[in-house]
């Protein structure tokens, strides 16, 4: 997407000492930015807060990430809200999440009108309370025609559950004989992913420190640039996200090759 270059201006005023647009290439932009927020919870506890304000604080950096996405140019954004693993958590704090996520969505509905983005869901969204799922359904009717940034919030999202389906989804037409075993390659196994139809992410960004992918887009992330900070989630802003690009300009990415 090419950005404004006057509202990325207004956005970006006011920089800190060490990072600014300057810094930032807009012709060589990553056009899918997968991020796992993580940290809201210590985020919270170092304060004397509960967790809950802390996934409440997550809320405004993503909605501060999107904006700046949209700002940059960014083709995609895709974020980690919910994996499968997370209904292990204690009920109070997945019905907290839920409610949160459902919430949001109904509030920011505007957002996503006024900025064009598309909303789409990664991840098995039919397992999920009634109320959320209703206002998943209705953010994905009210923005299905918006042409500008896709945000791909992954939610009840595993990535072994997703290659798991794909599997089952691609077997199902070979019985059906509907498909051969020669016409299954990549590309196939890439449209049976939830998503299917968007470019793999070029940077991954992953907040709070740790240094694992939790079950996250295993099979999309084969040659993404990684960049982990030890930002707490609800402290990750419009800065951060531009010294993630900045030092994800300076890599040499080869895809296995070599330089030419
Ligand atoms: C990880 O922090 C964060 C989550 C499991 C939830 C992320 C959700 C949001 C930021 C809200 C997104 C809102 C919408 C509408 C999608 P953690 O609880 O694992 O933190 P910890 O590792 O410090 O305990």
């Amino acid at each position: 997407m090419v950005p404004d270059l006057l509202k990325l201006q207004e956005h970006y005023a006011v920089a800190p000492s060490d990072i600014s647009l300057a810094h930032i290439d807009l012709e060589h932009m990553p056009r899918h930015i997968s991020i796992i927020m993580d940290g809201n919870g210590r985020w919270a506890q170092a304060q004397g807060l509960d967790r809950s304000k802390g996934h409440k604080a997550g809320v405004v950096s993503l909605k501060e990430i999107i904006t700046s996405c949209v700002r940059l140019g960014i083709d995609v954004l895709s974020a980690y809200a919910f994996s499968t693993e997370n209904w292990q958590r204690p009920q109070h704090e997945v019905d907290l999440l839920m409610q949160l996520f459902a919430h949001t969505l109904v509030k920011e509905l505007h957002l996503f009108e006024e900025e064009n983005v598309k909303l789409v869901f990664l991840g098995d969204v039919a397992a999920l309370p009634k109320k959320t799922r209703e206002t998943f359904e209705l953010g994905l009717e009210r923005t299905k025609n918006n042409t500008g940034m896709v945000l791909a919030l992954a939610v009840n999202y595993g990535a072994r559950a997703e290659l798991t389906r794909a599997v089952r989804l691609i077997a199902q037409e070979t019985a059906a004989k509907t498909l051969a075993l020669d016409d299954i390659d990549e590309t196939l196994v890439s449209e049976n992913l939830y998503t299917t139809g968007l470019p793999d992410p070029e940077l991954l960004i992953r907040t709070s420190g740790e240094l694992r992918l939790s079950n996250f887009l295993l099979w999309q992330l084969a040659y993404t640039e990684f960049y982990i900070t030890d930002t707490l989630w609800p402290d990750f802003d419009r800065w951060e996200l531009l010294r993630a690009i900045a030092s994800f300009q300076l890599r040499d990415r080869r895809f296995g090759g070599v330089k030419s």
